[in-house]
């Protein structure tokens, strides 16, 4: 089994999303999509940007590693009577199937970030995408601590085992230099590439910053695998109170409430 893919059909990732509906709603409204343009959502997870992009009507084709996550956004794409956006399962690193130059915006919200080539990620996404057309990408940014989830991650890491020789921090899609290097590669100059920080909202009116961390225990693969690694260790006390500590010291509600603002890297691409 894709060792990238088993960690991310280990969790369920709607339960996380459940805290980004919002802010991915506006995310989307601010890439200026008009209607009938064709975009590609990678590591699209349910749909946090695929479905209010389709409402917008652009026409979504929603990839991702994991199987779960498809069925889920194909579910809501039903529901929301949204005919143009569908969900497959595809592999950042190598969008089999999709053709060269098809897209006027590809896009990757947390997602592409994940997957383990990152050379072979931005090849793929500057492929598929029409001259012209842009590539989005929003990555967390290492050693930020604003920067939620990297911060979340990097406690994570502390309790599980060192990664395979050769693993390449997801991380890193958030430092400039390796941006530039990486789209260098897939033959873009560095003046098409544009980075500015970014602000993401973790929100929700239901539950406080301890149910948030518990979420990304219960549903996270990456938190999943630390809690597994920690428990062996008698050590799963010791990471619940920094996450939550974590999680508590970002909250600008009360603890009743999630209101968790995470500064992150938004590249966009011209192609
Ligand atoms: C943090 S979630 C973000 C999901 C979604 N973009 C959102 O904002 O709700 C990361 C997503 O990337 C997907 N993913 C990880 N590695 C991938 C890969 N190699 N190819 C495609 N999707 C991948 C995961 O399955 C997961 O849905």
């Amino acid at each position: 089994m894709n060792p990238n893919k088993a960690l991310w059909e280990k969790g369920d990732f709607t339960a996380v999303a459940a805290f980004m509906r919002d802010s991915g709603e506006a995310l989307a409204r601010s890439l200026g999509v008009s209607a009938g343009q064709r975009v590609l959502d990678v590591g699209c997870g349910d749909g946090t940007t695929a479905l209010p992009l389709a409402r917008l009507g652009a026409d979504v084709l929603g990839v991702d590693i994991a199987r779960n996550l498809v069925v889920a956004g194909n579910k809501r794409a039903v529901e929301a009577g949204l005919a143009q956006l569908k969900f497959q399962e595809g592999d950042a690193c190598d969008l089999k199937g999709v053709a060269d130059g098809s897209f006027d915006l590809t896009l990757s919200i947390f997602g592409a970030m994940f997957a383990p080539r990152p050379l072979d990620v931005a090849r793929q996404m500057v492929r598929v995408t029409k001259k012209g057309g842009r590539v989005v990408m929003g990555n967390w940014i290492p050693n930020d601590p604003t920067s939620f989830v990297s911060q979340l991650l990097k406690i994570c890491s502390a309790f599980t085992p060192p990664p395979p020789e050769g693993f390449i921090s997801p991380m890193l899609w958030g430092v400039e230099a390796q941006i530039l290097e990486r789209f260098a590669q897939a033959a873009v100059p560095a003046e098409r590439v544009k980075m500015v920080k970014d602000t993401f909202l973790f929100s929700s009116g239901e539950m406080g910053p301890a149910g948030f961390i518990d979420v990304f225990r219960r549903f996270y693969g990456p938190t999943m695998n630390a809690f597994d690694a920690a428990e062996k260790n008698g050590k799963s006390n010791e990471l619940l109170g920094l996450l939550v500590d974590l999680a508590v010291s970002q909250n600008k509600a009360g603890n009743a409430s999630t209101s968790i603002p995470a500064t992150f890297m938004r590249v966009t691409v011209e192609v």
